[in-house]
């Protein structure tokens, strides 16, 4: 029998998404036994996409509309009471400050009047440990996970990480400018696509006859950064010089494959040259733009190429949601970090990894 089991309430709030999850986690050597019992999510897209975007202000005041029966749904799917539990994870950043502070005090108030322990969590960390989640099923043993070379892609950040182990981590590079996910939304907006547009941008990209040859920023550069924001205006001056407007069917596909194609093609040229130069074992792929079917199945073919495991995300843990952060607590709590008081903690909106 397994002991030490703990359970954790994990609670994100950093952007557009008010969720909550319970997970249990099993001090069991040499992966932690993790198990999620419930994840709700309750998105505010619709709210935010009239606007063309998030709006902070809106943001808060819907996560503090929401996060209350948010919680409860959370614990009244897998029958358990506040005093069942043992910590209380948040994400702490980076994100939109009015959206973070509502989450951040929520844990805070529910730490204090129940006395738990508390887990501030970095969200980038949860979008990290999101794709190993899948160790235990795929029966995988850690000799063969590490090194590990993790690709994240989000609305607001565009980072390769080295994973030495599964505690100790390193960023090779980031983003000098827009992030993935930013570029697939501006793209859109250009081409007056509905928010959130990497969703709107890939499904286009699927009808193209003759994708546009757009510049791939960076890709030969001798570092692990990248560029996103060259990316978009050759996207603008390109859409300036068509006859056709921007709502256009077939010119709006051309344009979102030619425009993903290049997006997708750096991101794997460089993910995949710093499994070589590492000698990584594994690649993991997270974020909301995971969620990219190109992107996915290009890393994942060129995995297989180099014999190298592959990990993505399931499907609710690729967007924002709070599933991740239990288990990038639950990581945390495995490698020996201590739970802080409820008054140890603030939200900080430009958190680092
Ligand atoms: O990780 P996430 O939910 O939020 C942040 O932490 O930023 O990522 C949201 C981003 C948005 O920019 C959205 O357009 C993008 O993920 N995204 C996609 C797709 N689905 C979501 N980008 C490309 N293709 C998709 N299918
Ligand atoms: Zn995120």
């Amino acid at each position: 029998m397994t002991k030490n089991i703990k359970t954790i309430l994990a609670i994100e709030t950093s952007c557009d998404e008010t969720a909550a999850a319970v997970l249990t986690v099993a001090d069991k050597k040499p992966f932690p036994q993790i198990k999620t019992l419930s994840s709700v999510i309750n998105s505010q897209i619709k709210l935010h996409s009239k606007m063309g975007g998030v709006v902070p202000e809106i943001a808060a005041r819907a996560h503090i509309k929401n996060i209350l029966p948010v919680v409860k749904h959370a614990l009244v799917t897998c029958n358990l009471s506040l005093t069942d539990l043992d910590y209380i994870a948040v994400t702490a950043g980076p994100g939109l400050m009015p959206s973070l502070i509502v989450g951040v005090e929520f844990a805070k108030a529910l730490a204090m009047t129940t006395n738990k322990p508390i887990i501030p969590v970095n969200h980038m960390l949860g979008h990290l440990y999101s794709p190993l989640k899948q160790v235990e099923s795929r029966k995988l043993k850690v000799e063969s996970l590490f090194p590990m070379i993790s690709l994240i892609v989000s609305g607001g950040h565009t980072m390769i990480v080295l994973m030495e182990d599964i505690k100790n981590y390193k960023v090779l590079g980031e983003t000098v400018d827009d992030a993935a996910g930013e570029a697939f939304d501006k793209v859109a907006k250009l081409l007056k696509l509905p928010y959130p547009g990497g969703p709107e941008v890939s499904r286009l990209a699927e009808q193209s006859e003759n994708p546009v040859d757009f510049p791939r920023p960076m890709i030969n550069s001798k570092n692990y950064n990248f560029s996103f924001s060259g990316l978009k205006t050759a996207v603008l001056y390109y859409l300036q010089n068509q006859k056709l407007p921007a709502t256009n069917y077939q010119l709006q596909a051309n344009i979102c494959a030619g425009f993903q194609n290049a997006a997708v093609d750096v991101l794997v040229t460089k993910t995949m040259r710093a499994v070589k130069e590492f000698g990584a074992k594994s690649v993991s792929l997270s974020g909301g733009v995971s969620a990219n079917n190109s992107l996915r199945e290009k890393l994942k073919v060129e995995s297989k190429k180099l014999k190298v495991n592959f990990f993505v995300p399931e499907k609710g843990l690729r967007t924002d949601n709070a599933e991740m952060i239990g288990l990038a607590a639950a990581f945390m709590l495995y490698n020996g970090f201590k739970p802080k008081k409820y008054n140890q903690i603030k939200p900080d909106s430009n958190l680092s990894l």
